[in-house]
């Protein structure tokens, strides 16, 4: 029996863990206010609320793709629908969509809708560029962006005063219309939800985000044994420790974007990690699934390469220590044996001299995985001469890739150097023609992007 709250009221259902929540909206409730479009994460038109009880009992509101998320997921969450935001007035952001005229035939207003007050509840500044980034996940086809973009900056201007702190801005929130009263009692009525245990069975496939999982196989794990992450709190956790980070096998890309050890050691992963699929799936997708999944071109493996990071693994009662970079074995085959889980990822702070970079080449900016993208470390001792050099490539190998460029060791970071190192990472590859590109444009755009590493302003 899965409990949760959808809008206002409890619901207690028998379905299937893996019915993906879109369905059981549509499907189950007939609340045909979220839509159904690409059903693969691509158009934000499903896009939902889910509401998730904090330690300290407050609750922490993400917008999420309703049809890659299943109903296993939210078992204990307060789910919002576009209706859940009715009363007898429009909500601020809905009134200001009317009044910028950013909507014309609907299709997508509701998911727009949504994903502007996820921002507002729990974007750590209203700033406008975050709002802007809170609908990248979001397609329109007919309005144009100007007029959604007019919105979200009259919302910001709105919201100037509202606590930075998206645990104390509640209040304000029902007050000035963004969400209505009865979310003031969710809290409480969350506290005395029962939420089921996950699966924990060897044979149980373990459910991260799920942004890969319902893609590939949504009909499989409809009746699947499935483990859910989201439940495993004590995987949810980002510390530094000593001379490394420590990432829990539960956390979303998201909040490891805008985390401050993140933030303060690493800080062009704000900007890089954008590049990755869009909010609405980096508010569920995880590092470590990403890292499982195992595609050539996954962005986070490719940038947890170049920064030499390490898993913890864990199975059978043990835990045991890989390097990422032997974790790879081939096309989508990982070193994880059956029932062993990706707990932690370890990753090494950047020794004294070393910088980072991360490049992605994609058809379109965001929502698009890559044709090709590569990481970079580059440590240089106090005489200015390379110690240290990790270069990672996704797009050209069957797995993500680490190159050997532990030749250039010794010279200078020049101009020369990063034309030798375009050359020889172009030579260390063979990439295959496929949609994203030919093997010989990703070959030379590889070369490239090294090359870039170099003359880039890196952080
Ligand atoms: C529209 C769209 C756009 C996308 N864009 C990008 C992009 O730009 N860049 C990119 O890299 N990817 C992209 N992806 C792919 C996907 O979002 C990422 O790979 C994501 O990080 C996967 O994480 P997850 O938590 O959702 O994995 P899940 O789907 O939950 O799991 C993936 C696999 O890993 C296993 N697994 C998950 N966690 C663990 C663990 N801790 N231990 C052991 N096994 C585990 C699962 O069993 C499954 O086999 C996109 C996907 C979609 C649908
Ligand atoms: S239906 Fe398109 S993102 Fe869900
Ligand atoms: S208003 Fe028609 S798709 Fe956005």
């Amino acid at each position: 029996m899965l409990n949760f709250i959808l809008n206002k009221e409890v619901v207690r259902t028998e379905e299937r863990p893996g019915m993906v929540l879109l369905e059981f909206i549509r499907d189950v409730k007939c609340l045909s206010g979220t839509k159904e479009a690409c059903r693969e994460g691509e158009c934000g038109a499903c896009t939902v609320l889910v509401g998730r009880r904090r330690a300290d009992g407050s609750v922490s509101y993400k917008a999420c793709a309703s049809c890659l998320l299943p109903i296993g997921d939210v078992d204990g969450c307060h789910v919002v629908t576009v209706e859940g935001l009715s009363g007898p007035e429009l909500t601020l952001v809905q009134r200001l969509i009317v009044e910028n005229s950013a909507s014309q035939c609907g299709f997508c207003t509701p998911g727009i809708v949504l994903s502007l007050t996820g921002f507002c509840l729990c974007a750590e500044k209203l700033s406008f560029e975050a709002a802007v980034d809170a609908l990248d996940g979001n397609i329109c086809r007919c309005t144009g962006y100007a007029a959604v973009r007019g919105a979200a900056r009259a919302l910001c201007e709105r919201l100037s005063a509202a606590p930075s702190s998206p645990e104390k801005r509640l209040p304000e929130l029902i007050a000035g219309g963004v969400v209505p009263e009865y979310f003031r009692d969710i809290p409480a009525r969350l506290a005395g939800l029962e939420a089921a245990p996950s699966a924990a069975g060897k044979d149980a496939v373990i459910v991260a985000g799920g942004t890969d999982l319902f893609v590939q196989k949504p009909e499989q794990l409809l009746d699947g044994e499935l483990c859910f992450l989201s439940k495993r709190s004590d995987l949810d956790y980002i510390r530094e420790d000593g001379g490394v980070l420590r990432v829990g096998g539960a956390v979303t890309i998201e909040d490891f974007r805008l985390s401050a050890p993140v933030r303060k050691h690493f800080p062009a992963l704000e900007k890089d990690l954008l590049l990755h699929s869009s909010a609405i799936l980096r508010n569920k997708a995880t590092l470590a699934g990403n890292i499982v999944n195992a595609s050539p071109i996954a962005d986070a493996a490719i940038i947890l390469l170049a920064l030499d990071a390490r898993l913890v693994i864990e199975g059978g009662g043990k835990k045991r220590e890989a390097p990422l970079s032997k974790f790879f074995l081939g096309y989508r085959k990982t070193g994880l044996a059956c029932g062993e889980l990706v707990c932690e990822i370890v990753i090494p702070l950047l020794p004294r001299g070393a910088r980072y970079n991360f490049e992605k080449v994609s058809n379109r900016t965001t929502l698009d995985i890559a044709a090709v993208n590569t990481a970079l470390r580059l440590t240089a001792g106090p005489d200015g001469v390379i110690s240290d050099l990790r270069v990672s490539a996704g797009g050209v190998a069957p797995v993500p890739l680490l190159l050997d460029l532990g030749a250039f060791k010794g010279r200078r970071p020049d101009a020369e150097t990063a034309k030798a190192a375009a050359a020889a990472s172009e030579a260390a590859v063979k990439p295959i023609d496929d949609i994203r590109g030919s093997a010989e444009y990703k070959k030379l755009l590889l070369g490239r992007l090294v090359e870039a590493h170099f003359n880039g302003e890196a952080a």
